[in-house]
């Protein structure tokens, strides 16, 4: 059995976790019950980088000890990853007493093989990346992340020798082709080696730094941060003598953004071959997030925060979103309106509709037993949807293996949208009319009840729990339930004469209303001022159809703190629902004259169909009805 270790970088506990952090180690978690259902074992190890300045500048600002600090904001991602149902097996902190010890041997056993060397040198010093660069590297003679000018400093140190190793790494990255994956990083690392590589600096010394692992031949200094961090990935196996190590390593996987590809794609290499270690199999990297176009920081306060997401829309469709909108490799910008779009489309209409209207037809036609198919009655339909989930099935799996999470899950929509064609092609209801056609009825509801049998299994590594919820529901009891691609692969698994629960929504829609009181949402209105908006032509404007409405009564939406149904007139009677109960009392709209645009597609919102849409200018939380200067007929149009 073939086994997969996925790792995730181990994160600096400088920064509260975010988006980005979130977004990689959800894609370990993805990555990790994909190859579960492959068959294989598996092993995904994720956990805290604490050394080095950074943190403690970072623990200072918060007036505490670095120990205390990073237990705090080790916590912190501790706590994160079950909440976004990320299932690792082991956490690691880079100051686990078993990780120290760890780093020690090996920077000895590098050391006696005179692979480090103590040498004075002399370089500018960028304090933030922590690290000397050379001339070649400073853009404008400023370092090129931190834009400070570096400080020259001289000091003793112990330096790796990386150039020896250049060529060696040269000719391997050229010959494994899938070392470094997706190519453009792999020729990212090669052009890095065009270069001189020069010798790595791999201490500080004490009288400038303390919060590091002491080198085990130099008490004066503590190891460089990324010599320590990056030997985690061998340390949490029990390295060197630990079973973990010896059956997990050989199938080692990292997986990292495009920010830290140098430590990996270059210094982390050079160290496994110095200290003797097989290379890992694969290093895969992905794009950066930004938020609406601009770069993710603290100081432009657009930092997004997972759980603040997941509370609003739930995990899974956190999960869902950033592995359909981010093409692996490239970067990607997040948006709460797109996030909305992609749930309602996506979730809540093709995925959640077909799984309600399905198994409301089997209560409605079989009282929730799962009908027998019935030999004879199957048409080109039937085989065709059978051969449209096989298709999907390796269109995902071939994805899936290339990281292409976006066409994997594409592949699967394609499989949803064609049930949804084949229920209305089929017409069940038109079946369950007539009697002799009972037969075809089974076959069909029979199909349908199979088809999502195979949507929830793949469905399972991105939104695993969606995909219990389907499965429970479709009378599959756990451990029984666990669908392994070769289980999908079948047609046929689901057992007839099962009693199915009754249904319920899995992804209910979400009103664009709900959002729009957010802190975020009214930064971003008051910032983006009207020049910044994307122009239109004159012609989708007149597309609009904006009318003048007197409102003939409204109540409240029951279970809403949002929403009233407001009864309207605008030349004729109408129902709209409007998000602006926390602003406005029923009894004080009635009479009251307000502008509604007219054409827009009616949507249901909390169960009330609403044929319109009342304009109002929202910021910070309040809310004013956009009305007319003086009394105007119903359903006078706008120009
Ligand atoms: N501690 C080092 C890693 C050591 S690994 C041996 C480090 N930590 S970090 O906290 O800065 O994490 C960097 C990683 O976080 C990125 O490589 C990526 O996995 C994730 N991301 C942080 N911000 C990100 C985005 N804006 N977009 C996507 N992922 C990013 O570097």
């Amino acid at each position: 059995m073939s086994v997969f270790y996925i790792t995730t970088p181990i994160y600096y506990v400088n920064a509260r976790p975010h988006l980005g952090h979130a977004y990689t180690t959800v894609v370990a978690d993805v990555l990790n019950r994909f190859r579960k259902i492959c068959g294989e074992e598996t092993y995904f190890l994720t956990g805290t980088d604490e050394h080095g300045d950074k943190v403690v500048q970072a623990a200072k600002d918060e007036g505490m000890s670095p120990l205390a600090y990073a237990d705090q904001i080790s916590g912190l991602f501790k706590a994160m990853w079950p909440e976004l149902d990320i299932e690792y097996d082991y956490f690691i902190r880079t100051t686990d007493p078993a990780h120290i010890k760890v780093v020690k041997e090996v920077l000895q056993q590098i050391y006696d093989s005179g692979d480090i060397y103590f040498s004075e040198y002399e370089g500018a010093y960028c304090f933030g990346c922590e690290r000397f660069y050379s001339e070649r590297e400073l853009v404008d003679g400023r370092c090129p992340d931190h834009k400070t000018i570096p400080e020259v400093i001289r000091e003793s140190n112990y330096f790796f020798r990386m150039s020896k190793y250049q060529q060696w790494l040269i000719d391997y990255v050229n010959t494994n082709s899938d070392f470094i994956r997706p190519e453009r990083y792999k020729n990212e690392v090669l052009a890095f080696l065009r270069e001189p590589l020069e010798d790595l600096c791999i201490s500080r010394p004490k009288s400038r730094l303390q919060w590091g692992i002491t080198l085990p031949f130099d008490d004066n200094y503590v190891t460089y941060v990324w010599f320590d961090a990056l030997l985690n990935y061998v340390s949490a196996l029990g390295y060197p003598d630990g079973e973990l190590f010896e059956k997990l390593w050989p199938g080692v996987s990292h997986l990292v953004a495009k920010d830290i590809l140098k430590p990996h794609g270059i210094y982390w290499p050079i160290m496994l071959r110095a200290a003797g270690i097989p290379l890992y199999q694969h290093l895969n990297v992905h794009g950066y997030w930004n938020v609406d176009e601009t770069k993710m920081s603290k100081s432009l306060g657009n930092v997004v925060d997972p759980l603040e997401l997941k509370g609003v829309y739930g995990a899974d469709a956190f999960r869902y979103f950033l592995m359909r909108e981010m093409v692996f490799g490239l970067d990607s910008s997040f948006n709460e309106e797109a996030f909305i779009q992609r749930y309602n489309s996506d979730l809540a209409n093709d995925l959640g509709n077909l799984f309600s209207r399905s198994l409301t037809m089997v209560h409605k036609y079989f009282k929730g037993v799962v009908p027998q198919a019935v030999p004879g009655t199957e048409s080109g339909l039937d085989s065709a949807l059978v051969a449209n989930s096989e298709k999907a099935l390796q269109d995902y799996h071939e994805a899936m293996e290339e990281y292409a999470f976006h066409k994997a899950l594409m592949a699967i929509w394609e499989f949803i949208n064609h049930i949804n064609k084949y229920i209305d092609v089929t017409a069940p209801w038109e079946l369950a009319k007539r009697k002799e056609l009972h037969e075809e009825l089974q076959t069909v509801l029979y199909n349908i009840i199979e088809g999502l049998r195979i949507i929830a299994g793949l469905i399972y590594p991105v939104m695993p729990r969606t995909a219990r919820i389907m499965q429970e529901h479709l009378a599959m009891s756990s451990p029984e339930s666990f669908q392994t691609l070769a289980d999908l692969s079948v047609w046929g698994k689901t057992a007839p004469g099962t009693q199915l629960p009754k249904t319920l929504t899995l992804f209910p829609r979400i009103e664009q209303t709900k959002v729009q009181s957010s802190d975020r949402e009214a930064n971003m209105s008051k910032q983006a001022s009207i020049s910044e908006k994307a122009e239109i032509p004159l012609e989708a404007f007149q597309k609009m159809d904006l009318r003048v409405a007197t409102v003939l009564d409204a109540e409240p939406v029951p279970r809403s703190k949002k929403l009233l149904k407001l009864k309207i007139d605008m030349g004729k009677n109408q129902t709209v629902v409007a998000g602006i109960a926390e602003n406005y009392d029923p009894e004080d709209l009635i009479g009251k004259q307000v502008v509604v645009v007219a054409n827009i597609k009616p949507t249901k919102l909390m169960g009330i169909l609403s044929h319109g849409m009342v304009l109002t200018a929202t910021n910070k939380g309040t809310c004013r009805l956009v009305t007319v200067d003086g009394p105007a007929e119903p359903g006078t149009r706008l120009t």
